[in-house]
């Protein structure tokens, strides 16, 4: 399809995810970006990209918007652009701030919740999505067809979103730990980095893949390849003394009860901001917006 027929795709937020999101997006969809120091998104004009300082103007110009900017600005951006995107669906990727948040900052936006990862660049994220009760079928069809142009894309009930947050979220983050320690455990036994650096990170994808397409359990195929007296069992024996398992579940148990906590957080401070500019509505002479109040990631 021709890309001026298709659906204009605004990118609230040009930095690591909306940057990655325009990357994996510009070939395909007209797409805006906007940030505030648009020297940091001068590459992404290269692909395409138009880049703008000015978020109404982007809102006013796209029929889908992906914001993702820090939590702390997710309302006040909202209260900024509400004008502009009445009737639209907006697809928010940031942590912590929920549906409800969002609707009362700018009521008849119609809003989809997601939670991805920086490999939607090369797009192999996984994007997991909440929508809104407001969001029709036809928004819901635009925002999966343009979220799985960037990987794998599955809805989830909005209550799983804080966990999610710790798992596909934080994911690559303890993934790429256990690759530099594989890489290290070679490097010690004197393998060259870059053949050390390409053999873990290809076992991870091998094993993933075939982990997705098997429909096995992990330990099943882990089971698979341990030969009695072997070289697979030595390495097992360690990583077990080692606890490894304990602390990958610990990591996403405690990256969760942080996500959950911020969230919390974000209700609490996103009710600050947003109840000022009700007032001032009522009041048009009230003056403190509130919108300044900070958010902690
Ligand atoms: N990083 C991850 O792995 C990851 C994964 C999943 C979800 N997320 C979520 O994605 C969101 C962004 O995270 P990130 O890591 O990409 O952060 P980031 O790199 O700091 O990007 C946020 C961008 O927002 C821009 N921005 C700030 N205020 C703005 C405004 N008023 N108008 C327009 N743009 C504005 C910032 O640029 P300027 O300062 O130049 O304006 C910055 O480029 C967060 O809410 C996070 O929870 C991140």
């Amino acid at each position: 399809m021709q890309q001026q027929n298709r659906a204009r795709i605004a990118i609230i937020g040009a930095g690591t995810i909306g940057g990655a999101l325009a990357r994996a997006l510009a070939p395909e969809w007209p797409v805006t970006a906007t940030r505030r120091d648009l020297k940091k998104a001068r590459s992404l004009e290269e692909l395409g990209v138009t880049l703008t300082g000015d978020n109404s103007e982007a809102a006013a110009w796209a029929d889908l918007l992906l914001l993702a900017v820090k939590p702390r600005q997710v309302v006040p951006v909202l209260q900024e652009i509400a004008p502009f995107t009445d009737g639209k669906p907006v697809v928010s990727f940031a942590a912590a701030i929920s549906l409800d948040i969002m609707n009362r900052a700018a009521p008849g936006t119609r809003f989809i919740r997601a939670m991805t990862n920086t490999a939607v660049e090369i797009r192999r994220g996984y994007t997991v999505y909440a929508c809104s009760s407001q969001v029709t079928e036809a928004d819901r069809k635009l925002a999966e067809e343009v979220m799985r142009h960037a990987g794998e894309v599955q809805p989830v009930e909005e209550s799983h979103l804080d966990v999610l947050t710790a798992m596909a979220g934080s994911g690559p983050a303890y993934l790429y730990t256990v690759v530099e320690s594989l890489i290290y455990g070679a490097l010690r036994m004197g393998l060259p980095r870059d053949l050390a650096l390409r053999s873990a990170a290809h076992t991870l994808i091998g094993a993933s893949e075939l982990l997705l397409a098997s429909g096995k359990h992990p330990a099943e195929l882990r089971d698979s390849v341990v030969t009695p007296g072997g070289v697979t069992i030595e390495g097992l024996y360690e990583l077990e003394e080692g606890r490894v398992r304990t602390a990958f579940m610990k990591a996403v148990c405690a990256a969760s009860v942080q996500a959950r906590k911020l969230a919390e957080e974000a209700r609490i401070q996103a009710e600050e901001a947003i109840r000022p500019s009700f007032a001032k509505k009522e009041n048009p002479v009230g003056s403190n917006s509130g919108l300044n109040v900070p958010f902690r990631t």
